[in-house]
């Protein structure tokens, strides 16, 4: 089973990050030099880049408590708190070369543990040497850590793509990272689905978000490339219930019934990966499900509320179920229209299938015809799709109301490794092995 005495991501972890790394200046020890206004302007000027750098890091930037810890059993990002804003990028992995994989990864953990801690990557933004770029591409200068989670995924054609073995890693593959059968009503799109690795950045600062998905690229120049990618805002879920629950584009409360990041229990049941699941590298890992959801929002501003209500099976204003009262009250499921979203999506109506989902907005213009090109990026957690994601959407694409509105059109599904030990561990070190 899983180790649940083993913390998840220890208040150290960040200091971690900090410790025997060069001194470059924090996100947040460049504030401290007198605002990010300052320290920018001082090294615009040149020659002050060194003071700056020297006697700067010393503390971690973590220790105001606004950095999330990287290193623990289970990777930051999933259980942890919902941040308001998302970068998710699918990467192809462009080479053929099993070590530099390896040394991609290595070189991406050592930056995810500092950019997580609130650090500059490598020499920082602000270089000795300009006659280089520098190792960071400087626009989180000056911004605070702002909860950054980064959360590391391997799609099922890391393992074997048109046949072929391409890093050894073939027999690996665990049975639970399936191809993601068809669902009624998907109209996918091949270059918003699918890829050989994901990272989630999560952050209360978009820049801090894109900042780390852009240098995480970056660094992966020559071995990676992005194939696809999605800003997220407003998260559409929460994991810490005492919290508003926010609401998603079509106005609905939206993560009322979502496993809480406190509840062990439920999370070692559906989310996290058990020993005897298998395979071994994948124990205290989760598999992650992401849809891109467009909405067909202008069809949904013409319809009634009640008629919107009755799709949910739940009140806008309060959240309340259907003949309910208060938001957090008992569902009474057959209070609602049969084909009534949560009704659908409940337990009760899927063999007690439970998902984590942490999913947020998304608004990428429109669509040249006048439309919103709008609509839920849909993630889920859970210990297996094949009893998760994959049961639940075939029952909602059959019956939910809600598909009147809605389009499935990105896919993509991850095995999420455990977590990153210590500072000698690495993102998929044990897939290597
Ligand atoms: C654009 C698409 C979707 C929208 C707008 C949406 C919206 C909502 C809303 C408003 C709720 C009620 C509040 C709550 O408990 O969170 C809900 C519940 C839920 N949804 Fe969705 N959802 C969408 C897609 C999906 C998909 C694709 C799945 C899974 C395959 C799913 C699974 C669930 C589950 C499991 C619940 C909780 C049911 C319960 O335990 O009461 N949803 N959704």
């Amino acid at each position: 089973m899983t180790d649940n005495t083993t913390k998840t991501n220890t208040a150290d972890d960040a200091e971690a990050a900090g410790k025997g790394a060069k001194a470059v200046p924090s996100r947040r020890s460049i504030l401290g030099w007198g605002g990010a206004g300052l320290a920018l302007g001082a090294a615009a000027a040149g020659g002050t880049a060194v003071a700056l750098r020297t006697g700067s890091d010393a503390q971690p930037a973590a220790s105001g408590g606004d950095a999330v810890p990287f290193h623990g059993a289970h990777q930051a990002g999933i259980s942890t708190p919902v941040q308001d804003r998302l970068h998710f990028a699918s990467f192809d992995v462009t080479t053929t070369d099993r070590a530099a994989l390896v040394k991609l990864l290595q070189e991406w953990t050592e930056a995810a543990r500092r950019m997580t801690a609130g650090h500059e990557v490598g020499d920082g933004a602000i270089s000795d040497n300009g006659e280089l770029p520098p190792d960071d591409t400087g626009e989180a200068l000056g911004l605070k850590p702002s909860r950054l989670t980064l959360t590391f995924g391997v799609g099922p054609t890391l393992f074997e793509k048109d046949g072929k073995d391409r890093f050894g890693l073939k027999s690996r593959r665990p049975q639970a990272l399936i191809d993601l059968p068809a669902f009624k009503g998907d109209n996918l799109d091949a270059a918003r689905s699918g890829g050989d690795l994901c990272v989630q950045a999560c952050a209360d600062d978009p820049q801090v978000a894109v900042h780390a998905i852009r240098n995480l690229a970056r660094i992966g120049m020559g071995r990676v490339a992005i194939r696809w990618s999605q800003l997220g805002f407003g998260k559409t879920s929460s994991t810490t219930p005492d919290a508003q629950t926010p609401r998603n584009m079509m106005g609905f409360k939206d993560g009322t019934r979502n496993i809480a990041g406190t509840e062990t229990d439920r999370l070692d049941k559906h989310v996290w990966v058990s020993e005897k699941d298998g395979p071994a590298w994948m124990t205290g890992g989760s598999y992650l499900v992401a849809r891109r959801i467009r909405m067909h929002i202008e069809t949904w501003d013409r319809t009634s509320l009640a008629e919107q209500e009755d799709v949910f099976g739940r009140d806008k204003a309060e959240g309340a179920p259907t003949g309910k009262q208060r938001e957090h009250d008992e569902p009474l499921l057959k209070a609602m229209k049969p084909d009534a979203h949560v009704r659908l999506a409940h337990p009760d109506s899927n063999n007690g299938v439970t998902i984590l989902r942490r999913g947020y907005s998304f608004t990428d213009g429109t669509d040249g015809l006048g439309r919103l090109d709008a609509g839920l990026f849909f993630i889920a957690y859970q210990r297996d799709v094949r009893d998760g994601f994959v049961p639940l959407q075939k029952n909602l694409a059959h019956h939910d109301a809600l598909n009147e509105y809605i389009q499935h059109v990105g896919s993509a599904v991850f095995a999420v490794p455990p977590g990153v030990r210590d500072k000698g561990d690495w993102w998929g070190k044990a897939l290597f092995a």
